[in-house]
């Protein structure tokens, strides 16, 4: 297990970044470029270890995918060219791999095995095998289904209208993706709007999507044509950095290309509300997905309240949300955030001790957390139990406190956002 101490910054961070592909883009645009007939070429693709992990398990249907770094070239056959898997398919720590390529393998003719590393055998997976079972797929796991390794052999299904108790884009995306092979019109509705990249990627490789509020609905039998696509930096990790900035006393960073989508820039508007300084500049498109580039400065924070639709548009958001409401004046309360409980770890939990570890005033909820600031952090010892947000929040936590923090377990960063600690050390001027 690797081992990283962050120190207290001397100075003011300053200098540029450039934010690393976002994650949930990259999963879609190999996904999507591997089901359509013809040659797709992907730029600022995410080389992290879930969508690596992507790669992997299409490469393993038959895909021919070649990756230089960010640059990316699919050879797709359509998706009947996809061809049964001699071996489980390993989606390694990440549930957008394993649970869009359920709704893809929910329509094709043959059987394949799924499964992940140890915390996705603890994700609920029923919130997709139920509606891909109700489109009549044969898939079956652990508890009827809920955990892997989870069993699937395709075949024919059929439309159908769904009522997804949860606002969450990978449920919708992999009821969309079955939708595409299934006899008729397929409609999924939320509780709120989830992401909506899938929606968007699809219309860009010609399949017709019909979207509106809290619905998005496709008709089966559409294929898909190749496409070029650009991958916009990650709001989510540019979250990580817009914090380190925020909280560290004379900073000023620079972050290029950072992602925008509406169902994804809720951390602007919390930033905001918190009395964040930070411009956009160059406000432009990278192919359907809205980016700018960032200047963020040191400011005074106030606490706020979040909840309701939100929640959804900066779910991993949070971890950083609550390292800087421990730098706000007042009170700071995260609400109707269930959802945190099944991501990587049980984020309500592994925020709140780690963040009381480091000296944090905090305290768990059962939808959210409250935090109390502003508060001098001790620093200390925290743990990432293997989830890159949570060990990027901590690291954070180092460039203020008052003593070192040792973070444990900081591979699992490279899930999302490889170079982290040289991105930042670069900031603090110690590389
Ligand atoms: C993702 C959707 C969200 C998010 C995850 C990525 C996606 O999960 O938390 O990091 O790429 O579709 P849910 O669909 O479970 O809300």
């Amino acid at each position: 297990m690797q081992k990283e101490t962050i120190v207290k910054a001397k100075q003011g961070l300053a200098g540029t970044v450039e934010i690393p592909g976002d994650k949930s883009i990259s999963h879609r645009a190999v996904l999507f470029a591997s089901l359509a007939d013809g040659v797709t070429t992907i730029k600022g693709f995410l080389e992290g270890e879930d969508c690596l992990s992507t790669i992997a398990c299409m490469r393993k249907l038959g895909v021919v995918i070649e990756q230089n770094g960010t640059d990316v070239t699919v050879t797709g056959k359509g998706l009947q060219g996809l061809r049964e898997p001699d071996d489980v398919l390993d989606t390694g720590n990440s549930g957008t791999t394993i649970r869009l390529l359920m709704g893809v393998l929910a329509g094709l003719p043959f059987s394949s095995v799924l499964k992940g590393d140890a915390s996705i055998a603890k994700r609920p997976m029923a919130r997709v095998t139920g509606p891909l079972k109700m489109m009549n797929a044969r898939i079956d796991g652990r508890q009827f289904g809920d955990l892997t390794p989870i069993h699937i052999r395709g075949g024919e299904l059929r439309g159908i209208t769904y009522y997804s108790p949860v606002a969450s884009a990978q449920v919708k995306s992999a009821v969309l993706l079955a939708g595409l092979q299934a006899q008729g019109v397929t409609t999924v509705n939320e509780p709120h709007k989830s992401r909506d990249h899938t929606e968007r990627m699809l219309r860009s490789f010609g399949v017709e999507v019909e979207t509106d509020d809290d619905s998005a609905r496709i008709m089966g039998g559409q294929t898909l044509d190749p496409a070029h696509i650009e991958v916009p930096g990650d709001i989510s990790s540019a979250a990580f950095m817009l914090t380190a900035a925020l909280i560290v006393p004379g900073s000023k960073v620079k972050l290029f290309n950072t992602g925008l989508n509406p169902t994804r820039d809720g951390i602007m508007e919390v930033l905001e509300m918190m009395g964040a300084n930070i411009t956009r500049e160059n406000e432009r498109l990278a192919g359907d997905e809205p980016v700018a580039d960032l200047t963020v400065k040191t400011s005074e924070l106030k606490g706020v309240t979040i909840g309701g639709g939100l929640i959804p548009r900066l779910i991993d958001e949070i971890p950083a949300i609550a390292v800087l409401a421990t730098q706000a004046h007042g009170t700071t309360v995260i609400k109707d955030a269930e959802e945190l409980k099944v991501k990587e770890t049980n984020r309500i939990d592994t925020v709140v001790n780690q963040l009381k570890k480091l000296g944090a005033d905090i305290e768990a909820k059962d939808d959210g957390m409250v935090i109390r600031g502003p508060i001098s952090l001790t620093g200390g010892n925290a743990d990432s139990f293997g989830d890159h947000r949570i060990g990027m929040a901590m690291a954070l936590c180092g460039l203020i406190s008052e003593e070192p923090v040792t973070v444990s377990g900081t591979e699992a960063i490279a899930v999302s956002y490889p170079g982290f600690f040289d991105q930042l050390n670069r900031l603090k001027g110690s590389s």
